[in-house]
């Protein structure tokens, strides 16, 4: 059986991802999926596994760079209605409620109306974009907590197809990492502490207004480049080397936080690539950190230090 046969109403071919991405870059996808259900998933990834093919899950596109040759894989987006949705529990009995969210909600909505009933829990994501899905996989956060905080379980389909709940600690969460590599996430359940709503709220505005105010918010980019290392900022250290304003063709550093770059109008995934390989060698050659990066890479470009470092 052929990789597409008897898939035709969840799959097309070479979609263009620029338009899927906040850089705005990058070339098309070989295949582009669109499940409507997890059995559509487990299918999906069964034939992936038999087709020799990569198979790779696109959020919101936050925290993603492509190639400007494409992906040669199979790219799911998880948009259909039994992804996207959200169920709160009792909220009636005891502090600790419950909330689940399906993989391709989008976590900004998702963590403003759990705020707005007063939960307490996903405030700290606030400014942060992308899927549930997303957020999981990279454990995102910022300096006011992270998801794996208030994670209760995550369902996920495995590489043979089959459905699994994992346990926080079966998901391997640590700094913007989790042990999910080839799993393909559908859905999670959080556990949130309810609260006096005006506070929660509060505390939510604070903190987007500490990230509006820090981060250039309505350029095109992909949020934080590289993860912090330990005990230090990136940003700062990209600062301290004298990057702000660095260009790269179409590709510069933020002047406004170091760690964030913008790719302007007919910006390519290459300029983009080889200002973060200038970014990592000077940081490294003035204060000796190899910078990892956080931004996810799809597609054969990489900068080359990286390789090395890899
Ligand atoms: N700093 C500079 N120059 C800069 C940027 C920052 O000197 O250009 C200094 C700041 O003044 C501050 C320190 O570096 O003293 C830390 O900066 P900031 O508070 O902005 O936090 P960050 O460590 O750079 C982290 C997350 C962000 C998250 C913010 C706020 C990482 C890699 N970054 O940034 O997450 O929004 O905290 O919670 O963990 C992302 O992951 O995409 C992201 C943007």
């Amino acid at each position: 059986m052929g990789f597409s046969s008897g898939l035709d109403a969840i799959l097309s071919e070479a979609e263009p991802l620029a338009r899927h991405t906040w850089f705005k870059v990058g070339g098309p996808a070989r295949w582009f999926a669109r499940p409507r259900t997890p059995a559509d998933v487990s299918e999906l990834v069964r034939r992936c596994r038999d087709h020799r093919l990569d198979h790779l899950v696109l959020g919101l596109g936050a925290n993603l760079l492509v190639d400007d040759e494409g992906v040669d894989a199979v790219v799911t987006r998880l948009d259909a209605p039994h992804f996207t949705t959200v169920m709160f529990g009792d909220e009636r009995s005891g502090d600790e409620v419950l909330v689940s969210a399906g993989a391709g909600a989008d976590m900004a909505k998702f963590a403003w109306s759990t705020v707005k009933r007063g939960l307490r829990g996903l405030e700290v994501l606030a400014g942060i974009p992308g899927t549930v899905g997303g957020i999981i996989r990279m454990n995102a956060g910022g300096r006011f907590g992270c998801v794996a905080d208030t994670v209760r379980d995550v369902s996920v389909i495995m590489p043979d197809g089959r459905l699994h709940t994992l346990t926080p600690a079966q998901v391997g969460f640590a700094y913007r990492h989790t042990g999910l590599t080839g799993a393909v996430v559908c859905g999670a359940t959080f556990r949130l502490r309810r609260d006096d709503p005006a506070r929660v709220q509060a505390d939510y505005r604070e903190i987007w207004s500490y990230k509006t105010q820090s981060q250039p918010l309505k350029y095109h980019s992909a949020g934080c480049v590289f993860k912090n290392p330990a005990g230090d900022s990136a940003g700062r250290l990209i600062d301290r080397a004298g990057l702000k304003g660095a260009r790269q063709g179409g590709a510069y550093v933020s002047d406004h936080h170091a760690n964030f770059i913008i790719a302007d109008d007919g910006a390519s995934a290459a300029d983009v690539m080889a200002l973060i390989g200038r970014i990592r060698r000077e940081v490294h050659e003035r204060f000796g950190t190899l910078l990892e990066m956080e931004v996810q890479v799809w597609g054969r470009c990489r900068p080359p230090e990286a390789e090395q470092a890899a």
